[in-house]
Formats: structure tokens, sequence, C-alpha cells
């Protein structure tokens, strides 16, 4: 598959000058104060337990006051963007942005796992950030550090109990050759003793065992190193992490959906402008529409479209060969999305993939393409491997994602079409 969404993350000219940084993602609230040589004016420290909503704004007011800053000298403000406790993360934001507009400054963001991953000294590993989330559960992030300790997003986070973020260790340890897991964060400590039965010495060293840090974010938030962390991009809007969604936001998201009519059906030349279309919008590198009308006529080529209302809300083209098959393209226009119309597609693909005999199927993913990993992942894909550096317009490295029917679990790897890489126009 060739993810092309996710975008360019060019940071240009880190933000410089006094600023703020306020980290509320978990209980543990810190408010820092820097000056522009990157000196600590400041720094309130308070757990404010589910009361960020209540505290947050006395707590930033004391760290000006402290530093004997006013708001509206600052050049930038910086927020965790989670994952973490969802109030805290959106009052943080919200904040941050409050300040921003009032100050004329910049608002930053750095996702909490990414600030932690970026602390690490690691060399040569696997570094999993944790953070708590809620009872029995951590946020976990993938990260890779290479030899040079540069750190490096691997895959999509998730959020479950320590046994299931061990699972995904193994997965990703597996296509990084078993490459030793370092764990750290203030969810590291809370689990330690279960993730040190499974990898002996690899919580030894948690950093940040009492609480996220501000400074961490301020220095994640202003990094250039953050692009290839994962983090969004000087310029970009910083957006929540949340990895799942709130409860309430489920409920009221499917009693929504319930009743939306999508046709699916096999792709045609008429429908061609209005995919082009969408590939425009959608991807950084799209696919002209005279490729797409090349694909069609290839006889081992699977193209579909989904239909609402007679406009055209998604597409898939998939190559499926004796054996294996494997999805070249998927996506849905913007304003569909979450609709379960990728997943009607996938397992649409799934049903045609079996009665052609593609049993294992397989596919390209960016790194970052956390809505894709999630969509995937839910239908049974894993990882496979990882191509370094697989996107020309990012350098952003491709996760290879496979999924095989439960019967031929210990089926030889297939071979990807064009041996992996997505036959570009
Ligand atoms: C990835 C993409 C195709 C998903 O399409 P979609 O129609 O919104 O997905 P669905 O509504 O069918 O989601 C099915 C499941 O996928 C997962 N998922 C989808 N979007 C997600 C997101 N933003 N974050 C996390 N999980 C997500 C969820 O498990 C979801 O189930 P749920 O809604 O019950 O939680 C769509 O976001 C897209 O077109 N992205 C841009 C193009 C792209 O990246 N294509 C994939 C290239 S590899």
């Amino acid at each position: 598959m060739s993810d092309r969404d996710g975008g360019a993350r060019a940071r240009p000219g880190a933000a410089t000058g006094v600023g703020l940084a306020i980290e509320a993602a978990t209980e543990h609230v810190e408010v820092l104060v820097r000056d522009a040589a990157g000196g600590t004016l400041a720094l309130e420290v308070e757990d404010v337990g589910h009361g960020h909503t209540r505290r947050l704004t006395p707590i930033v007011a004391r760290a000006l006051a402290r530093a004997n800053v006013a708001a509206r000298d600052l050049e930038w403000v910086a927020a965790d963007l989670g994952p973490g406790s969802f109030t805290g993360v959106r009052v943080g934001l919200a904040t941050a942005r409050g300040l921003a507009m009032a100050a004329d400054a910049r608002v930053l963001g750095a996702s909490s796992l990414a600030a932690l991953a970026l602390t690490s000294a690691a060399r040569r590993s696997l570094v999993v950030p944790l953070v708590p989330a809620g009872r029995r559960d951590v946020y976990a992030g993938f990260f890779r550090a290479d030899s040079r300790g540069t750190i490096t997003l691997l895959a999509a986070p998730c959020v479950g109990p320590a046994a299931e973020v061990l699972e995904r260790v193994d997965e990703a340890r597996a296509i990084l050759g078993g490459a030793p897991v370092r764990f750290i964060g203030p969810g590291a400590a809370r689990e330690r003793d279960a993730l040190e039965r499974a990898h002996e010495g690899s919580a030894a060293h948690a950093t940040r065992e009492g609480g996220l840090s501000a400074e961490d974010l301020a220095a994640a938030a202003l990094s250039t190193r953050g692009v290839a962390a994962g983090l969004p991009g000087n310029g970009e809007d910083p957006a929540p992490v949340y990895v799942r969604a709130a409860q309430a936001e489920e409920r009221v998201r499917h009693r929504a959906l319930a009743g939306e009519i999508v046709t699916l059906r096999a792709m045609r030349d008429d429908d061609l402008p209005a995919i082009a279309a969408i590939e425009r919008q959608v991807f950084s590198d799209a696919w002209p529409e005279s490729f797409f009308a090349g694909e069609l006529a290839q006889p081992q080529v699977d193209a579909r479209v989904a239909e609402q209302d007679g406009a055209i809300v998604g597409y898939s083209l998939a190559w499926l060969g004796e054996g294996t098959g494997h999805l070249g393209n998927l996506a849905v226009a913007p304003g569909h999305r979450r609709r379960g119309i990728a997943r009607r597609m996938l397992l649409d693909l799934f049903e045609r993939a079996q009665a052609r005999g593609a049993g294992t199927l397989a596919l390209e993913v960016r790194a970052s393409n956390v809505a894709a990993q999630g969509l995937y992942r839910a239908h049974g894909f894993r990882l496979a491997g990882l191509r370094r550096g697989y996107y020309r317009d990012t350098g952003e490295d491709a996760l290879v994602m496979e999924r095989r029917p439960r019967d031929a679990d210990m089926a030889p790897a297939p071979a990807t079409h064009e041996g992996g890489r997505r036959p570009g126009p």
C-alpha cells in the first residue's frame, strides 16, 4: 500500500523567544516559563487529580507571575497533545490556544509519547514510552533508536493492559530484528513488575517516573528532532492525539450513523475524475487519473468504489494473485470518515480475495498514519516488515502489514507486488 497520507513534516524555523509550556496530559500538571535562551524562569507543579478545568488557569497565572512575564509577551505557547487524560489534553490545548491568541504567539504541540521518547538515551533499541490510561491500561508509543541515538517513530500508539502492550512489543521487535526494548515514562514505573518479567532490565531505568515533564514537552515541541519522532511540525495546527475515542462520543457517532446507505461496486472509467479529485485532496503524492485508467485494464486488479447518494465517497485498488494479494490504495473522502466505509470496503475485499485464492494480503502504510494502522489492525493485519525511508516526499518509513488466513498462519511471507514497492505512475 502506498499510504501517502500524513503530509510533509517540515518544521521551518522552530519558534524561539520567551514561551510557556503546559503539561496537563495526566493528573500531574506542570507549567514552565522559559526565556529566549532556553533558561527556566518559572516552573509550577501541582497534582490536580481530575481538576484540570478548575486548576490549570491559576497555575498558569502563578507561573507567569513568578517569571515576571506578561502573557502578551509570550512568543510561543506549547501544550501536550496526548494521549493522556481527555480533559487534561483538551483543557491544556484550549488554554494554550487562548493565551496564544491573546499574545499573537505561536501554538506548538508534542505528543506525550514522543516527548518521552526523546528523553531516552537508548541506542539500537525499541523505545516504548508508557503513559497511564485509567486504572488498568497504559498508552504505549513505539519508536526506534538507531546506533547514534536518533529517535524515529516506528508505529502508531496503542492503549490497553500491559499484557496487550507486550504482544505489540513482540511484533515491533520482530520487524527490528529482535532489538532490545526499553520502557520509559510514568506508565513503565507503574507496570514495572510485568514488564521486567517479560524483558529483564527493560524498565529498570524508566525516566519521568513521577509524572510527565513540562521541560520535556517544551524541548520536544521546539526540537527539530521532533520531525523524526512523528511530532506535528511547526506550521501544522496541533491537534489532540486521543488513541481511543471517549465513550460518549462513540455512542453519539454510532447513533448518527445508523441507517446510512453506502453501496460498493466495481470501479469504472467514468468514476476516475471523481476518484482523482479525492486522491489529490487526500495524498501528497496522488496517483494521476491515467495511472488508475492503466491499472483498471489489468486482469489481476481489483478496484472498487463506495458510493453514497450518487457520489463516490471511497475507493480501493488491490492486486489479487494466486495465494497472495497486495492492497495498493484505499481512501475515504475526508467528510465521510469514521462511518465504517473503509471497514466495509475491506470486508468486501477479503471475500473477493478469498474467492480468487489470494489468502494472504499485504500492504505498506506510513509509520505516522494512525487511522490506517488502526483500521488494518482492527481487521487482522499485523506488522510484518519495515522499509526504512520508503516515502520519498518525507523520507518516512513504511510498515509492511500482513493479514494471513487463520488456517495458513505458518505460510511463507508473500511476495508483495513489484517487490513490495508501489508501482507509482
Ligand atoms: C484510513 C481511512 C481509509 C479510514 O477510513 P474510514 O472510513 O474513516 O474508516 P472506518 O470508519 O471504516 O473505521 C473502521 C475502524 O478503523 C479504525 N480507525 C479508522 N480511523 C481511525 C482513526 N482516525 N484513528 C484510529 N483508528 C481509526 C477504527 O478501529 C475504526 O473503527 P471504529 O470507528 O469503530 O473505532 C481514512 O482515514 C483515509 O482515507 N485516510 C487517508 C488515506 C489513507 O491513509 N489511506 C490508507 C493508506 S495505507
